[in-house]
């Protein structure tokens, strides 16, 4: 399975890719987690994107792409991985499709996570993510016991610097402005799915599964 999770801000593409991953046995693969594990650990990659990620503005093209073709020459993700967060603009999908090329391989899907407006805002302003294992919580849909610690590591809890309202506010409209050409770039290559991503986050994982397992090897 070579799947991309594509959605808005919001929409569930971290909390989902950790189930489907795990259902369909592929390494999840995230461009957010490892720019900010990149930022947190001080790297010179974490240094050329952390104003680009502050500002809720796309890291430039020519280094999230090199970012990415040196995390799918992993081994372990030969036979299969699960994209979350690339690509995100067409010009990043040429990319994909160049470095699926080389290696004499296709896209199996896309999956689109469909949410509205105010549910991404509600669902943003309200996250929490593990420092140290990255799982995602939300103080009111899907609390964790404590507060301030990860009910399955037992990590500190943040609130991600990206998510102040003005913020936020910005990466919607990047989104709308670079990624949602992608989505209709790839609906119209007959490579999307688009699920309804409102309801709990079960649901959704059920909905995600059954629509993605027919493209299943
Ligand atoms: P990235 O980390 O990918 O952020 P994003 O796309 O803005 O998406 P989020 O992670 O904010 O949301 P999500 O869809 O994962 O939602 P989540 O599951 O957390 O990118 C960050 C930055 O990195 C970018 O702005 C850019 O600068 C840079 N970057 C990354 N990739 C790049 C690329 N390809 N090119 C250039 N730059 C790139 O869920 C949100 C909340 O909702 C959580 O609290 C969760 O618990 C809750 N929730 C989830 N599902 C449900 C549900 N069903 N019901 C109720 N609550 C729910
Ligand atoms: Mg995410």
């Amino acid at each position: 399975m070579r799947l991309v999770l594509v959605g808005p801000p919001g929409a569930g593409k971290g909390t989902q890719a950790e189930f489907i991953a795990e259902h369909f046995r592929v390494p999840k693969i995230s461009t957010g987690d490892i720019f900010r594990a990149n930022v947190s650990g001080g790297t010179e990659l974490g240094q050329r994107a952390k104003r680009f990620m502050d500002a809720g503005d796309l890291v430039p093209d020519v280094v999230t792409n090199a970012m990415v073709r040196d995390r799918l020459a992993q081994p372990d993700a030969t036979d299969g991985f699960l994209l979350d967060g690339f690509p995100r603009n067409v010009a990043q999908a040429g990319e994909l499709d160049g470095i699926l090329d080389e290696i004499g391989s296709t896209l199996s899907v896309v999956l689109d996570l469909d949410v509205d407006h105010d549910e991404v805002v509600r669902r943003l302003s309200g996250r929490r993510t593990c420092k140290n294992c990255g799982h995602v919580w939300h103080v009111e849909f899907d609390p964790p016991a404590s507060e301030n610690a990860c009910d399955k590591c037992g990590g500190e809890l943040y609130h991600r610097d990206d998510d102040s309202p003005e913020t936020v506010r910005h990466r919607l409209e990047i989104y709308a402005q670079q990624t949602a050409p992608l989505v209709q770039f790839y609906d119209n290559r007959s490579q999307l799915v688009a699920i309804n991503a409102l309801g709990t986050v079960e649901d959704v994982t059920e909905r995600a599964i059954d629509a993605l397992t027919p493209f299943a090897d």
